[in-house]
């Protein structure tokens, strides 16, 4: 018997990533459900090529002209039927167009604000990767959803966990409070262990190795310096409608429970799994229902026993940074993530070293001027102006 319910048509930003790698595993193994309308990518073009060989994708969107031609190309040499487009006009489409049901965000930065916000003011259901729009968009994020009737899912896996763990009336919106706190989980990443000395020569390469998950580099790097952390904090406190202060960071080096929910009678629950993206992947695109994930199931007696520690925010100011600009709101949050990106590619890139990294954000954030008033635009200048700021700094104080 055949089913007669209509494919979901997914849409998946950053295709070429590894959130995209874990997006399209699941697509594969469920394409009795799922049907690939568009795919995006950036310099990666080699491997969007091969995306659309195998998926064949309706459309595949790059960031410029030069990519999309090389891309074309590959694409006419393939007899391939996908439609290549470019530039902001063509993310805008893709989230946008009548016939997509799903969106996964899986660029990273900044650069995914514009086509998330599409993906939500067109009421679709958006599968969030890409926390960084949600950082700089603040609680109107939420707002422009409920006006469109978008249905948020996070893929973190640390939300994803949380939104598993909560009343289903409760879920991204907690009107009456049972719930007391939220802790989000952090391996402590590849450094945890690492002296003051120790961190300050440490590479990229060691950086972005993650004892735990395969993720891509700024994340890793995000991961290591613990401002991942921070960015989750701030995104569970827009997502969930909690304080900062009731949003706690716990150590957990086994990445075996991915967060947990503090109940007002004392309860807490949890959401285990192995550290496999599939995992919040599959719940996100099956959400409300359930799918398999393919992910290897979690071996107990492997990972246990379970240990928790305090994070030192001596070693990591990155975290005390995120929870501060949490608690001052406005545009802190903003300028914390995009000075952020400017200094993990500054340490990327050999100019600075890693225990730089918070140095250059705190900077930022002290000598920043302006005000927003949450418009797309303001915020826009906002990001343009931290960024400014933290090239300069890196500059004058960090090259040759
Ligand atoms: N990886 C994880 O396990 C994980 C978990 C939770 C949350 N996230 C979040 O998900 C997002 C993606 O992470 P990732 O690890 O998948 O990163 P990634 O492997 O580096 O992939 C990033 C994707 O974004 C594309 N991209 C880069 N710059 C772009 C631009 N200016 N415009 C449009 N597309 C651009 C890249 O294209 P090219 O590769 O073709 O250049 C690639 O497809 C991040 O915000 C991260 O925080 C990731």
């Amino acid at each position: 018997m055949t089913s007669s319910r209509k494919k979901n048509a997914v849409t998946v930003l950053g295709a070429t990533g590894s959130i995209g790698d874990s997006t399209l595993d699941i697509i594969a193994q469920h394409s009795d459900k799922f049907d690939l309308f568009a795919v995006s990518g950036n310099q990666r073009i080699d491997k969007l090529a091969e995306i659309c060989r195998r998926f064949k994708p309706i459309y595949a969107v790059t960031v410029d002209r030069l990519a999309a031609e090389c891309l074309e190309k590959r694409i006419k040499l393939d007899s391939l039927d996908t439609k290549v487009i470019y530039g902001e006009v063509a993310f805008h489409s893709v989230c946008s167009h009548p016939d997509v049901d799903v969106v996964v965000t899986g660029i990273v930065g900044a650069a995914g604000l514009l086509p998330t916000l599409s993906a939500i003011d067109a009421g679709k259901k958006v599968l969030i990767a890409n926390k960084e729009p949600l950082v700089m968009m603040g609680q109107s994020i939420i707002l422009r959803a409920q006006a469109s009737g978008a249905t948020l899912v996070p893929l973190d896996s640390e939300h994803n966990a949380i939104l598993q763990c909560l009343p289903q009336r409760e879920r991204l919106d907690l009107p009456e409070k049972s719930v007391s706190s939220l802790l989000l989980t952090a391996s402590g990443g590849p450094f945890r262990t690492f002296s003051k000395v120790e961190l300050a020569h440490v590479t990229p390469a060691q950086a972005i190795a993650h004892p735990n998950w395969s993720m891509g580099t700024k994340i890793s790097v995000d991961s290591a310096t613990l401002m991942n952390k921070g960015l989750e904090l701030i995104e569970a406190c827009i997502l969930f409608s909690m304080h900062p202060s009731d949003v706690r960071v716990v150590i957990h080096p086994q990445s075996a429970i991915h967060s947990m929910v503090e109940y007002i009678d004392g309860s807490y629950l949890a959401q285990l799994g192995s550290p496999d993206m599939r995992i919040p992947i599959a719940y996100g695109l099956a959400y409300p229902e359930r799918i398999t994930s393919g992910a290897e199931k979690l071996d107990f007696t492997k990972c246990s026993p379970f240990e928790f520690e305090e994070p030192d925010l001596d070693r990591f100011p990155c975290l005390r940074l995120a929870r501060e600009a949490a608690e001052a709101g406005g545009i802190a949050p903003i300028v914390l993530s995009a000075a952020n990106e400017v200094a993990v590619g500054a340490f990327l890139n050999l100019q600075i070293r890693f225990t730089d990294i918070p140095t250059v954000i705190e900077f930022t954030l002290d000598t920043i001027d302006m005000i927003s008033d949450g418009s797309v635009e303001q915020i826009l200048s906002v990001d343009e102006e931290a960024r400014r700021l933290s090239k300069g700094l890196i500059e004058r104080q960090f090259s040759g």
